[in-house]
């Protein structure tokens, strides 16, 4: 059983097993989450990143967290918004279904996720938010007894993502 949770606030404070960063291509580093989260990691963690050779849109990586309380990063790359025209909705569906394997060859059973292309990507928060929760919804039950994850945290960084966070949780909740 997995259990969703909201928290407003930094995701780097998380003492979580894995964060997810918003990245981009190169994960070389950026604004963003994606700066907040090698800011607090330390400069390894770049060092480690050069190693990944970058990563595609829709795709995941996983590195360990330095000096972060979280145990690893899973660095996904979101869709940059374009008006829904190019397979942007599947494209980050595919981030937090990732995410989620990545996290489960892991053994890892507490995850935490940034509001993926958000941000500077401009993905609309209400549909974005809509479609994570379905996507991880949908990833945790074709997992059925496979399924380790315990505990799924959404993080808002504003009081307006909480609210789109809270609206898709009770919308989904709603269909299931
Ligand atoms: N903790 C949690 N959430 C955060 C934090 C933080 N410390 N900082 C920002 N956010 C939120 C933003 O408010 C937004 O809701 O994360 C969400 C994603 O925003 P971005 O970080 O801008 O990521 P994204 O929209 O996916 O764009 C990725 O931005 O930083 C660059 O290198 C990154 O090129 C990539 C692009």
């Amino acid at each position: 059983m997995t259990i969703f949770k909201i928290f407003k606030g930094d995701i780097c404070s998380l003492a979580v097993d894995a964060i997810v960063n918003a990245a981009n291509n190169s994960l070389l580093g950026g604004g963003g989450v994606d700066g907040a989260i090698h800011r607090a990691a330390g400069p390894a963690l770049l060092d480690y990143c050069r190693d990944l050779d970058g990563c595609e849109t829709g795709d995941a990586k996983l590195s360990p967290s330095f000096l972060l309380p979280a145990n690893y990063v899973i660095h996904t790359v979101g869709p940059i918004w374009r008006g829904g025209y190019e397979n942007e909705a599947a494209l980050l569906a595919s981030c937090y279904q990732r995410c989620v394997e990545l996290a489960r060859q892991q053994g890892i059973q507490s995850l935490a996720f940034p509001a993926i292309s958000c941000g500077v990507y401009a993905y609309p928060h209400e549909v974005a938010t809509r479609i994570a929760i379905d996507a991880l919804s949908a990833s945790i039950a074709s997992s059925g007894n496979r399924n380790t994850i315990e505990e799924i945290t959404l993080v808002a960084y504003s009081d307006q993502m909480l609210a789109h966070w809270q609206a898709a949780l009770t919308f989904s909740r709603s269909e299931y």
